[in-house]
């Protein structure tokens, strides 16, 4: 089933009464690559989360594909900001991704192999995954899921904490995913990297999307006042529209 486009209609979530996602109204089609930028509390990884599942809302509506149906089973995947990592080998902390697609052991690992290959991890398949640096361990988490050849791979501020050669290898990482056939959202506070890599922007305040515009038009002339206050630097921490 194509899970293409995704069509995302008032999604609100509200624990406890408190306003996290106040009317989220985004639609992604099947290619490239969007950025989600927005000030801290924006609802930005709750958002994440709701699209992959982790996160029930409390109303509206997630449409997936031209049959506009649920979300599909299967080709959602998230890598979140600090990865899971077992104890144990970086290899099998890779494989571990295709464990539910009932393949045997050995064509998990051989693929995990591979995968560490485009990663650049493939010399630290044997060492404890974790035990490795805060950039190696994000390579790994990118790997573990690529494997599964995602349809939409949702990032959460993949390279924050990284330096900036770490982070440029994770957003070339990024890249191939998304040249593989990968449709990917990613959320960054970095505005030079959302203008390497973003073919669109979302931007996020106050648990609504104020604009979703290509990446040019949106640094060149942002939509919304709050995204061009952000953008300059100068939106007040959580402000209200
Ligand atoms: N279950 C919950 N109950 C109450 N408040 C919640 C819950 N989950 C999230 N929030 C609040 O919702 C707001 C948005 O959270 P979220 O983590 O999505 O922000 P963000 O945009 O990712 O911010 P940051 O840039 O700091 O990562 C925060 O104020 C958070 O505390
Ligand atoms: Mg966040």
């Amino acid at each position: 089933m194509a899970i293409f486009p995704l069509r995302i209609r008032d999604l609100r979530y509200q624990p406890n009464g408190r306003e996290v996602l106040a009317g989220i109204d985004l639609d992604l089609g099947d290619e490239g690559i969007t950025l989600i930028l927005g000030p801290n509390g924006a609802g930005k990884s709750v958002l994440l989360r709701a699209i992959c599942g982790l996160v029930q809302p409390s109303s509206g509506r997630m449409l997936w594909g031209v049959e506009q149906g649920a979300r599909p089973e299967r080709g959602v995947m998230m890598v979140f900001q600090k990865p899971m990592m077992l104890r144990a080998s970086v290899l099998h902390n890779v494989a571990l991704g295709l464990k539910p697609f009932g393949l045997p052991r050995r064509e998990r690992e051989a693929r995990a192999w591979a995968m560490l290959e485009r990663v650049g991890l493939a010399d630290r398949a044997g060492d404890s995954a974790p035990r490795l640096s805060g950039g190696e361990q994000q390579r790994l988490a990118l790997a573990r899921a690529w494997l599964t050849r995602p349809r939409l791979l949702l990032l959460d501020e993949p390279t924050a904490s990284l330096d900036p050669s770490a982070s440029a290898e994770v957003e070339r990482i990024v890249r191939e995913i998304r040249t593989d056939g990968t449709r990917i959202l990613m959320v960054t506070h970095n505005l030079g990297q959302a203008m390497r890599l973003g073919d669109d922007i979302v931007f996020m305040s106050a648990g609504r999307v104020c604009e979703h515009t290509p990446t040019q038009r949106f640094f060149a002339r942002p939509q919304s006042e709050a995204a061009r206050l952000f953008i300059q630097g100068e939106l007040p921490w959580r402000m209200r529209l």
